[in-house]
């Protein structure tokens, strides 16, 4: 397994994985109209693959952005918290260290630009354990907003 940055090229590649991902999990719930705009949100600072045997295997990538109940829970300031998105491994690599060789890269980088990754994830998701097991701590669980329809959330900070 090879992780390196996500070049224009991949994007295919990553939008096929991402199909496979949204079709087994639901992640992310709706399909976005636009599948390689939602892979490369404003903000975006960076942004990883993960190959198996020389097929996209997995995707993450780094926004700089946090909102004000994140600063004000960690401390850290915005202008150093930088925010881990669309990360996913394909189904059939689960399990053989490609989100963590993913989350690794994207931490290693944070570090490299004195930023503290942090990142939020849906209440009952796999992935909750997966950040546990990992050595995200626990900020803050978000209460749902029945309004706006937003499910219940946590929100971790990278391990220190
Ligand atoms: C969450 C996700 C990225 C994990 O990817 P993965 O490639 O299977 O993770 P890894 O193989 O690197 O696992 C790293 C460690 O976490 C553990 N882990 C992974 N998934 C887990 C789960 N669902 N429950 C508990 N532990 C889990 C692994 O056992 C491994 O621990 P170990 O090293 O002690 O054996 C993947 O399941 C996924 O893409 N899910 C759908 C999309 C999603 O939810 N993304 C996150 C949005 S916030």
């Amino acid at each position: 397994m090879a992780v390196r940055r996500r070049e224009t090229r991949d994007l295919p590649g990553c939008v096929a994985a991402l199909r496979e991902v949204h079709l087994a999990d639901r992640y992310p719930t709706a399909w976005p109209a636009d599948p390689r705009a939602w892979l490369d949100p404003p903000g975006t600072t960076g942004a990883w693959v993960a190959e198996v045997g020389g097929v996209l295997a997995g995707h993450a990538c780094l926004v700089a952005w946090a909102d004000a109940a994140v600063v004000a829970r960690t401390g850290v300031p915005a202008e150093r918290l930088v925010a881990v998105k669309r990360l996913f491994s394909t189904p059939a690599a689960r399990g053989g260290g490609v989100g963590r060789a993913l989350l690794d890269a994207a931490v290693a980088h944070a570090a490299q630009v004195g930023r503290t990754p942090w990142l939020d994830v849906v209440d009952g998701e796999p992935a909750v354990a997966f950040y546990e097991r990992l050595g995200w701590r626990h900020v803050e669980r978000r209460p749902a907003d029945r309004t706006a329809g937003h499910p219940v959330m946590h929100v971790y900070l990278a391990p220190r």
